[in-house]
């Protein structure tokens, strides 16, 4: 591992802990298993940095995976596929190299019996949600209350549905009544040509625009969530 890499991480980590002196604050540092890139984060480069993470007080390490240009928020193996999340193997040999660092992962999950699963199996101390939670922001409570089994449906495609999910979290934001229903296929298609409309206008501003950024849009199809 590149000790230039991670020098900011510790950096930042230095300075929170001489600001903030309380022990029950708690710093977690999420980090990519795999970025499938050139040159990218390697499994062992993570492993390394883990280990320094530890070393360094992290309460836990989330682990994820993937850059803007190596997308990794789908599944790579029939064997992860089996188990919801992208990068449970990753967790999984990572979480006995530590002693006190928890280790998370998050990425994949959709499915209340995935989560307890991953736990359940020893792979990792806890999950986390991302995009299920721009759909339906009380999923956890209400997977804990056992009202709902799972995540609905996303039928944004890949590798677009990060920026899906980023148009949910602009509808909260706005205190919209609605969120789009991603499991809504014509929902669907209207965030597409949104995200198309999106995508032209920033090229026209910017060249070389990423990919970044997310497609307003009114919601017509969705979930009353936030009254
Ligand atoms: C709108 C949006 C923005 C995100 N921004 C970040 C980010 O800034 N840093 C990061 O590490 N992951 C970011 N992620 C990735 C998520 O934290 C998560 O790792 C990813 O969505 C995979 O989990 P999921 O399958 O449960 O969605 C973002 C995801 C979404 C949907």
């Amino acid at each position: 591992m590149s000790t230039n890499r991670s020098r900011i991480t510790f950096e930042i980590i230095d300075e929170i802990k001489r600001r903030v002196q309380d022990p029950s604050f708690i710093i977690c540092v999420k980090l990519n298993s795999v970025e499938f890139q050139p040159g990218g984060q390697t499994p062992d480069d993570c492993k390394n940095l883990c280990l320094k993470l530890e070393e360094a007080g992290i309460d836990f390490v989330d682990l994820s995976g993937g850059t803007f240009e190596g997308r990794a928020f789908e599944h790579k193996k029939e064997s992860t596929k089996a188990r919801e999340s992208y990068f449970i193997e990753f967790a999984e040999m990572i979480r006995p190299l530590l002693k006190k660092t928890k280790v998370y992962v998050t990425g994949g999950f959709r499915t209340a019996s995935g989560m307890v699963n991953a736990v359940r199996d020893g792979a990792t101390d806890g999950v986390g949600i991302g995009r299920p939670l721009g759909a339906e922001p009380y999923l956890c409570k209400e997977i804990l209350e056992g009202r709902v089994t799972g995540a609905i449906e996303n039928f944004v495609p890949l590798p677009l549905n990060t920026q899906g999910t980023g148009t949910q979290l602009h509808q909260i934001g706005l205190d919209e009544r609605l969120i789009s229903d991603w499991s809504d296929e014509g929902e669907v298609k209207r965030w597409v040509e949104a995200n198309e409309k999106e995508t032209a206008r920033k090229i026209s501003i910017l060249p070389n625009v990423d990919s970044s950024g997310y497609a307003p849009l009114r919601p017509e199809v969705g979930f009353d969530y936030l009254r």
